[in-house]
């Protein structure tokens, strides 16, 4: 493996520096559950200001958990639905920057108060990566992009 795991809490490093990581991780081991799992667990740890990061899968006609980091969450989101199912049938990434302000909003975790979802598309495996944070207005456009080129990476590692 050749990127370093062990990433000091105090100081997080930049997205560019995460990317090069997400690009590390996802090149040394193709299976996606693998990939998934250890890309939810780097952003999660690397990003400040993050209650839960984590995967949709779609399966059949609705969108259903994938691995996660932070608080339990909706294990099915119908598409259309949320923030995710919106993201997924629409084809577009969706930013929020307050939940509340999001009609139809599927609260998994209360304390979540902005979020970023990104949906993805192959023959093998399609879904969302959805992102979210405690704080109003966490994301900007850069993260925005960001979160869509780490998405495009995990696609293409299917
Ligand atoms: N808020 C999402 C649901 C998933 S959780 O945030 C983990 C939505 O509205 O689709």
């Amino acid at each position: 493996m050749s990127f370093n795991m062990t990433v000091a809490t105090d100081e997080k490093p930049d997205l560019s520096v995460l990317l090069k990581q997400a690009e590390a991780l996802l090149s040394s081991e193709s299976d996606p559950i693998a990939n998934a799992a250890n890309l939810s667990s780097m952003l999660y740890h690397n990003i400040d200001d993050l209650n839960w990061v984590g995967f949709y899968f779609l399966r059949g006609n609705e969108l259903v958990l994938g691995p996660f980091q932070g608080q339990l969450a909706c294990t099915r989101i119908g598409l259309g639905k949320g923030v995710c199912g919106s993201a997924y049938a629409n084809s577009e990434s969706l930013m929020v920057n307050d939940v509340l302000n999001f009609s139809g909003h599927i609260a998994c975790d209360a304390a979540s108060r902005s979020e970023i979802v990104v949906p993805f598309y192959s023959t093998q495996l399609s879904g969302v990566l959805d992102i979210d944070s405690p704080t109003i207005n966490r994301f900007d456009a850069s993260m925005l992009h960001f979160f869509e080129q780490v998405t495009a990476l995990y696609r293409l590692s299917l």
